[in-house]
């Protein structure tokens, strides 16, 4: 079978993630007949550009995966806890970008750079990380080749879009209400984000850290198979319509030298160092904006801690962050025939 012979569902196809999963997949000529887009019954019927044609929308039902070899789930925890294992008791490939799989010991929690070969034990599903781990490993899996990691400090800024197409329209229009000083209630966050920012993103829990902060640390410890490794992480939401960025602290065992770290860093794949200071060239949200690869830079030694480096980061939370590596799971599985769990595979 090769990529464009694969009938894909992308579950959530009206939204933020799910759009931009179609979007990836006209880039690369997948044809029409062979993706399914589903969402709520809400949508039901409702058209969806893809190229010169339309997609018509599907309720996501068990009964609608007839004949799918993989689904994308990008329709938050409630419709994946429902769906995602009765569809794969139908054959079907799950790939899901949502959190309520992502800590499950039995599925593979994957970013194909640094940990594909966890594809190879899932039982039917893989999940993808948050949008900020994503970029985050990458970035020390490229750096854990100079010295062992000890610990990260990690702030974000994180994109509304983040949240989805709801929010990306409560920034706009709240951004258009305040410039004409009109009034306007937030709807999605609990204080308005036009010209502010929010140091508040998903529950706060009884430390004092967000549960997004909390799968900073976690996920990246899975992922990268260290669970002794220490993350304390800030997350922000800012006024950005795509892109997330990262402040990140980074100490090692021994010391690092800066240059060593730019060079494991522009050689690690789907990552560009952008680090031209005397040019004012660093990365910024608008820069990684429609871009798959996650750019780092402003590369440099950590003045607080003694074996430490200090760097920037942005990406593109919808690609990388989410479709993207979705996809690239499912790119991955194909090429090593892993589409069935590994209890079937292993059976035959
Ligand atoms: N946005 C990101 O950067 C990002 C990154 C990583 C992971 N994710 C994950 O992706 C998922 C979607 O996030 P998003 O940002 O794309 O949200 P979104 O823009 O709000 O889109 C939500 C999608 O889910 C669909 N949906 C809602 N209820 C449904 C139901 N009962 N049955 C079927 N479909 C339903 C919606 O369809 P209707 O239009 O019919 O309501 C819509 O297509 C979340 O789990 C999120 O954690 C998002």
């Amino acid at each position: 079978m090769n990529s464009n012979e694969i009938n894909i569902a992308i579950v959530g196809a009206t939204g933020a993630a799910g759009g931009t999963a179609l979007e990836l997949l006209l880039e690369r000529n997948h044809p029409t007949d062979k993706i399914v887009a589903m969402a709520s019954e809400r949508s039901a019927g409702k058209k969806i550009q893809y190229g010169d044609t339309e997609l018509t929308v599907v309720h996501a039902t068990v009964d609608a995966f007839e004949g799918i070899d993989v689904a994308l789930f990008a329709a938050g925890g409630y419709v994946s806890r429902r769906l995602a294992r009765k569809v794969v008791e139908k054959g079907v490939f799950v790939i899901d970008k949502g959190s309520i799989f992502r800590m499950d010991p039995t599925i593979p929690l994957v970013v194909p750079e640094v940990n594909a070969d966890d594809i190879e034990w899932h039982p039917g599903i893989v999940s993808t990380p948050n949008c900020t781990s994503t970029p985050l490993v990458m970035v020390l899996d490229a750096l854990r080749s100079l010295s062992p990691i000890t610990a990260v400090t990690v702030a974000t800024y994180q994109s509304v879009t983040g949240t989805g197409v709801a929010a990306n329209e409560e920034l706009l229009e709240q951004s258009r209400a305040a410039l004409a000083g009109e009034n306007y209630v937030p709807q999605v966050y609990p204080h308005p984000i036009a010209f502010n920012v929010l140091p508040h993103i998903d529950d706060f829990l009884e430390d004092g850290y967000t549960k997004e902060e909390q799968k900073m640390l976690n996920e990246s410890r899975k992922i990268l198979h260290d669970d002794s490794l220490r993350v304390s992480a800030t997350c922000v939401r800012v006024p950005v319509e795509i892109s997330h960025s990262e402040s990140v602290q980074i100490e090692f065992e021994s010391n690092v030298d800066v240059l060593d770290a730019e060079r494991v860093l522009s050689e690690y794949d789907g990552m560009i160092v952008v680090d031209d200071p005397s040019k004012n060239e660093y990365p910024m949200p608008l820069s990684a904006a429609g871009r798959d690869e996650v750019l780092v830079g402003r590369i440099r030694k950590d003045t607080a801690h003694e074996n430490g480096i200090a760097l920037w980061l942005a990406c593109d939370n919808l690609r990388k962050g989410a479709a993207l590596n979705a996809l690239q799971i499912m790119d991955e599985a194909l090429r090593r025939d892993a589409f069935k769990p590994a209890a079937q595979r292993m059976a035959t």
